[in-house]
């Protein structure tokens, strides 16, 4: 049975004896564990059910330490590594032999971030190792974005969640990797398309699996509740073509009224789309606890984080 606590001394004897802890980032809660402990992270694939295929993000606590575990920086990763870091931006970048391949399912490169959670951040600074921590939920099901959702998955496999409060951006980190020195987005997330552009320019963005071999975790299905869910661009039609079943909805700004409707979630009253990525997995996680016989999603704007947050509610439709 796990507990959930903000001792910080308990995680670090936890993770010291090799075993694993949840803990709070400000995108989502990670499954954390040793990455130089073979036990360890065996028991986050198995703990998660994930295919070693998979390769797992390792959190650092410092800009510095990057130098310890990568073969070499290029100069536009340096740059948003100061402007981003400790937030929710992930590098791809070589890594050095000290990665077990274990981490790394067998690449030559290794995804780093320092994560910005205060509880976090004083962790990594406790301990002598840095933490693989993929998303604290089962292969392909809602990431957790507070203590108790962690612990709706995990209650008895794991023996602590490390307790950081709700988390505040509520996506995972966007995921940039390098081809000839240049960024190539492999992953959209809580950092926007347009604050990384502000920093090195132009960026392309390969989101998509078929086109991103590089990030095997792109997986069509993902985020994604045991409710059917569809994504519409009018909700009015979705309404009438569901009529008679018990419908969620997940919308933006707007509360649409309908007596079919049994929950609604509108994201951000006030149209502000950082506020909607920090509800989007809470929200999914109450309309799936429902029994619903659908959840109508409406399509987010297409710029800033409204185009991560229509990435998951895509893989969360297949
Ligand atoms: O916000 C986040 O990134 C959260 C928090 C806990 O930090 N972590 C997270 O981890 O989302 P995870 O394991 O659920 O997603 C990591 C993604 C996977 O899609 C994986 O395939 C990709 O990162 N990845 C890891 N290492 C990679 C590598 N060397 N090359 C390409 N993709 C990689
Ligand atoms: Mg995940």
């Amino acid at each position: 049975m796990s507990i959930i606590s903000k001792d910080i001394s308990k995680a670090v004897a936890i993770l010291n004896a090799e075993e694993l802890v949840a803990i709070p980032t400000e995108t989502v809660y990670g499954l954390a564990g040793n990455i130089f402990s073979e036990k360890a992270i065996n028991s986050i694939f198995a703990t998660k059910q994930r295919p070693l295929f998979n390769p797992l993000i390792v959190h650092i606590p410092s800009v510095e330490y990057l130098n310890e575990i990568v073969e070499y920086i290029p100069k536009k990763a340096q740059l948003l590594a100061d402007a981003f870091w400790p937030g929710p931006i992930t590098l791809v970048l070589k890594k050095k032999s000290i990665i077990p391949d274990l981490i790394t399912a067998g690449k030559d490169t290794v995804a780093v971030r320092i994560p910005n959670h205060p509880t976090t951040l004083e962790l990594l600074k406790s301990l002598d190792f840095p933490l693989a921590a993929p998303s604290a939920n089962p292969f392909s099901s809602i990431s957790p974005t507070s203590a108790e959702h962690v612990n709706t998955y995990f209650k008895d496999k794991i023996k602590m969640v490390l307790d950081g409060g709700p988390c505040t951006s509520g996506i995972e980190s966007t995921i940039i990797g390098f081809e000839n020195d240049e960024p190539i987005v492999y992953r959209l997330g809580s950092t926007s398309i347009e604050a990384i552009e502000d920093v090195v320019g132009k960026v392309e963005v390969k989101n998509k699996k078929e086109i991103a071999p590089d990030a095997p975790g792109m997986l069509e299905r993902h985020y994604a509740p045991k409710t059917k869910t569809i994504l519409t661009d009018n909700i009015e039609e979705s309404l009438t073509q569901y009529k008679g079943k018990d419908i969620g909805v997940i919308s933006f700004k707007s509360v649409i009224k309908a007596d079919e409707i049994i929950i609604q979630k509108a994201l951000s009253e006030s149209g502000d789309l950082v506020e909607a990525a920090s509800k989007l997995y809470d929200a999914l996680h109450q309309l799936d606890k429902m029994q619903l016989d659908v959840i109508i999603a409406e399509k987010f704007p297409d710029y800033g984080l409204g185009k991560s947050i229509n990435d998951r509610l895509e893989r969360a439709t297949k």
